[in-house]
């Protein structure tokens, strides 16, 4: 059985600090993946915490299927936590360390049929004799994923599972665990500092900032239609430019930003919150412009529904499949 997670309103401080997370409302479905997203400090770790039940809640509610479940001892959530240092016991082989709270939930059982099964999802059974010293990181985070998975649980939270780990391992696990998660159709709360991690395992993104919520959304409409600044700025490499603009929107003309000396005409036809600019003239904006929406051409050379500015290129980057300008927009 997967579960419905819910958070409302909820607030926490540590003794003698100010709050870390503050009103946080939330609604994870069953089966759904949500990446919790946020620099390091924002409160993410808490968020998972409270949920699990490792951390008090100060206020707010949190609903399990519905059911009021802030007093709910931890071992009565039904939830499998995953952590950045794997947390394995170094004297136990990897069956016994996955095999472990099988155990502690059903002594009599025998969690051999599990494990087996376990490991052959992980395609880990060539490892479940050795002890953690003798695995790699990722073959260590493989088998604590195990120990997650065997317990069949109703709700996987993992926290920065895979930022030990180098790049390349880190792309291959993500692949893994959002394959796994699928499959197994087990509500996910995963946290992470890395934004292109949230953006390619979640069915949803919560931006998350001092403890406050920024937005919560699908991978394409927090890339694209940012809530604010900070999660415009947050998501995407590289990242978007930031441009200040007066908003100039004339009864009879066509609707523009003036960046300075410059202008930049918005393409017409105008996008629904182009249009909410139109009562707002002579406002301060920010203009937020994706590298991958500027082209570099002679001002001369603009095909229809492109509008001109002109920057000053001060540097070029060569990586390969794409080419990056760093350039200078007077304004
Ligand atoms: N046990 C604790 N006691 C006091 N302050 C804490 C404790 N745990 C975390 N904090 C503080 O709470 C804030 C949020 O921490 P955390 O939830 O770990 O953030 P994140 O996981 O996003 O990096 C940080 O400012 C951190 O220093
Ligand atoms: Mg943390």
């Amino acid at each position: 059985m997967t579960r419905a997670i819910s958070l409302h309103d909820v607030s926490k401080a540590y003794p003698r600090g100010p709050r870390v997370v503050d009103r946080l409302s939330l609604d994870v479905s069953p089966g759904e993946f949500l990446v919790l997203l946020g620099p390091s400090g924002c409160g993410k770790s808490t968020v998972l915490r409270m949920i699990a039940g490792l951390e008090e809640i100060d206020e707010g509610h949190l609903l399990l299927d519905g059911e009021y479940a802030n007093d709910l001892l931890p071992s009565d959530r039904d939830m499998a936590m995953v952590f950045q240092n794997f947390a394995l016991y170094p004297n136990m082989t990897s069956r016994a360390n996955i095999g472990f709270p099988l155990r502690i939930e059903d002594p009599g059982a025998d969690p051999r049929p599990r494990v087996d099964a376990t490991a052959r999802m992980l395609g880990i059974e060539d490892l479940l004799d050795r002890l953690p010293g003798q695995l790699s990181g990722g073959e260590r985070q493989r088998v604590a994923m195990g120990r997650a998975i065997a317990r069949h649980p109703s709700a996987f939270l993992m926290d920065e599972p895979l930022s030990n780990l180098d790049a390349k391992l880190r792309a291959h696990l993500r692949a893994e665990i959002s394959r796994l998660t699928r499959e197994l159709g087990v509500t996910t709360i995963y946290v992470t500092h890395d934004q292109a991690e949230a953006m390619s395992l979640g069915d949803r993104v919560a931006v998350l900032r001092g403890g406050v919520l920024q937005q919560v959304d699908s991978p394409r409409a927090v890339y694209a239609l940012p809530r604010n600044v900070f999660v415009a700025a947050f998501i995407g490499t590289p990242r978007i430019n930031l441009l200040r603009g007066l908003v100039r929107a004339p009864l009879d003309g066509a609707m523009t930003i003036s960046l300075g000396k410059q202008f930049l005409r918005l393409p017409e036809p105008l996008s629904l919150d182009h249009q909410l600019l139109r009562v707002q003239q002579g406002r301060e904006v920010i203009v937020g412009l994706r590298s991958e929406a500027i082209r570099i051409a002679k001002r001369s050379a603009a095909r229809p529904g492109e509008v001109p500015i002109t920057g000053l290129v001060e540097h070029v980057e060569f990586q390969g499949h794409e080419v990056l300008v760093l350039s200078l927009i007077p304004i």
